[in-house]
């Protein structure tokens, strides 16, 4: 991770959508239609944001108000605050007012840098509103230059009527939700919010594995406050990525070295609910690899800038500069399986990238955390218009 290769004095040439070629400027081609003058910038490949909830119908700084008056995210959950709270307001509007908000915070997320993004449900807890997001997500996806993965989290929380029958909540997900879900094509992956409270490790095998039947791997919610096996039973059903990760201990690091599953952070939530962060420093000297996301949602995350999640990581969870950028881009990559298309300048990949300002290193990009560093955007071949 701590290896990031920069080539000076570079040339990147772009066909159509893709990278054609990159190298040293003396092999640059001459015989070229449009270019775009670096001299004195870097050439980053766009983020890879593998982690967010940007689907949400309406802000809550009502409850950051009341977390500064001294509750805390828990007790906000359990009067009907939280996710509850969100998905009573997604069910009130329609499904293409729903899309301009998303629209315009893709389109936020996007002048911030990211290139590719994954999306969850997780607001409806409803069918009906579950099938709204997801839908408002596969417009997105046809509609936009960036990547997009959608990710079905019916299993976020528990709606206030199922308080006491949380079975049969699981019930509506599996045999209610999913299967209209995968009708119409609506998710890449499945996940659920494995924490105390929430949803246990074998509620969340039960969902991963009904997921599989209908071909959704998993990217899974846990270890946000409480170690509680998640991670063990994730890596054991093959899951993509295992998100948040805020407390975790050695036996859990330990699973995750043997795996293919990848560690996802997601340091803007703690910094937000002024928790502690994942333990990343250690996590990578033991060998992991991790990935870097925002966790954009309306609760914990409300934003989905990923230079600030960069800085978070070198000043909060001493990642180097380097390895912030290999996590918020290659690794980012991976954890949505897009590595074959995003995450890096590589002869074939989409040509999604951004030139940044003036900047005399790497360093000051995460360094320099109040700035917009971002100079010009590139989406799959087409320069986009801040
Ligand atoms: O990733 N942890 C669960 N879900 C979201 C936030 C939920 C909310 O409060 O809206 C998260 O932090
Ligand atoms: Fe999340």
């Amino acid at each position: 991770m701590r290896a990031l290769p920069v080539i000076k004095n570079a040339f990147l040439l772009v066909e159509g959508e893709r990278i054609l070629d990159f190298g040293k400027m003396e092999d640059a081609p001459t015989d070229i239609e449009q270019e775009i003058d670096a001299t004195g910038k870097f050439v980053f490949p766009s983020w890879c944001d593998s982690h967010t909830h940007l689907v949400f119908a309406k802000s809550r700084e009502s409850e950051f108000e009341d977390r500064i008056n001294g509750l805390t995210y828990a007790e906000i959950s359990a009067k009907g605050g939280g996710i509850l709270n969100s998905a009573k307001k997604l069910g009130e509007i329609t499904e293409d007012e729903l899309l301009i908000h998303a629209r315009a915070r893709l389109y936020e997320i996007a002048k911030f840098g990211t290139g590719c993004v994954e999306i969850k449900s997780g607001y409806g807890l409803t069918v009906e509103s579950e099938l709204k997001i997801l839908r408002v997500i596969k417009r997105l996806k046809a509609e936009s230059r960036l990547g997009i993965k959608a990710t079905f989290l019916g299993a976020h929380s528990y709606p206030m009527e199922f308080r006491e029958n949380k079975r049969g909540y699981i019930d509506l997900v599996i045999n209610e939700m999913l299967p209209r879900v995968a009708e119409e094509n609506l998710a890449d992956y499945i996940d659920a919010f494995c924490e105390k409270g929430f949803f246990s490790p074998a509620d969340t095998e039960e969902i991963i594995q009904a997921g599989k039947k209908y071909g959704l791997k998993a990217k899974i919610h846990t270890n946000q406050f409480n170690c509680m096996g998640g991670i063990q039973m994730s890596v054991a059903n093959n899951a993509v990525s295992v998100d948040h990760l805020e407390v975790l201990n050695d036996a859990e690091m330990e699973c995750l070295l043997d795996s293919d599953t990848m560690p996802t952070l997601l340091p803007s939530a703690p910094f937000f609910l002024n928790d502690h962060y994942p333990p990343a420093r250690k996590m990578i000297d033991k060998g992991l690899p991790v990935a870097l996301a925002s966790d954009y949602n309306p609760g914990t995350t409300p934003s989905g800038k990923i230079p600030f999640v960069l800085s978070l990581a070198c000043i909060k969870m001493k990642m180097t500069p380097q390895e912030a950028i290999n996590a918020a881009t290659i690794n980012g990559a991976y954890a949505m399986e897009m590595n074959h298309d995003f995450g890096s300048i590589e002869k074939g990949k989409y040509a999604s990238f951004f030139i940044t300002k003036n900047i005399p290193s790497v360093a000051y990009l995460p360094y320099a955390f109040g700035s917009d560093l971002i100079e010009t955007i590139v989406l799959k071949g087409e320069v986009f218009d801040k």
